[in-house]
């Protein structure tokens, strides 16, 4: 499966780091929706779902989580210990989030405002729509 992994140019200086993310520049689509997870409790796992249409960059801005994306045949998981790194998620990709440090915080950019919608929040049902969009 391939992995869209970003790295952000940083405008650092000796008075810290900046990352600028910007619609067509470093987020590949219009920014529509941001929203942010964090102080998330030990041994949690999150999202256990896939979108239709959405498309995401997850950016762990602090502490450290891990993301796997699984496409129906196969499975990768995706540290992001970096707020300069960002990691792309296109529609049709099932997704769990675990492994948050306890300081994580994850912010989420996202091409459409929240529509339940277009989420799959099944897993067989997953499988069977992944299935079909190749016909
Ligand atoms: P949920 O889908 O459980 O989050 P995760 O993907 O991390 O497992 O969302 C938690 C709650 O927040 C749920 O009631 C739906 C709501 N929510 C919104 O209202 N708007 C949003 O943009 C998102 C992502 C969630």
């Amino acid at each position: 499966m391939e992995i869209k992994k970003y790295t952000f140019q940083m405008h650092g200086d000796e008075r810290g780091q900046l990352v600028v993310l910007e619609k067509d520049k470093e987020i590949p689509f219009e920014i529509k929706r941001v929203y942010y997870i964090y102080d998330v409790k030990e041994n949690v796992k999150r999202g256990f779902h896939a979108h239709k249409s959405l498309e995401q960059v997850l950016v762990c801005v602090h502490g450290t989580c891990k993301i796997l994306l699984d496409n129906g045949k196969e499975k990768e998981i995706v540290l992001l210990n970096n707020p300069n790194e960002g990691l792309f998620i296109s529609n049709h990709i099932w997704r769990e989030m675990f492994d948050f440090s306890s300081d994580a915080v994850l912010v989420v950019f996202a091409s459409e405002l929240y529509d339940e919608k277009d989420y799959i929040r099944d897993y067989k049902e997953f499988l069977e729509y992944v299935e079909k969009q190749k016909f």
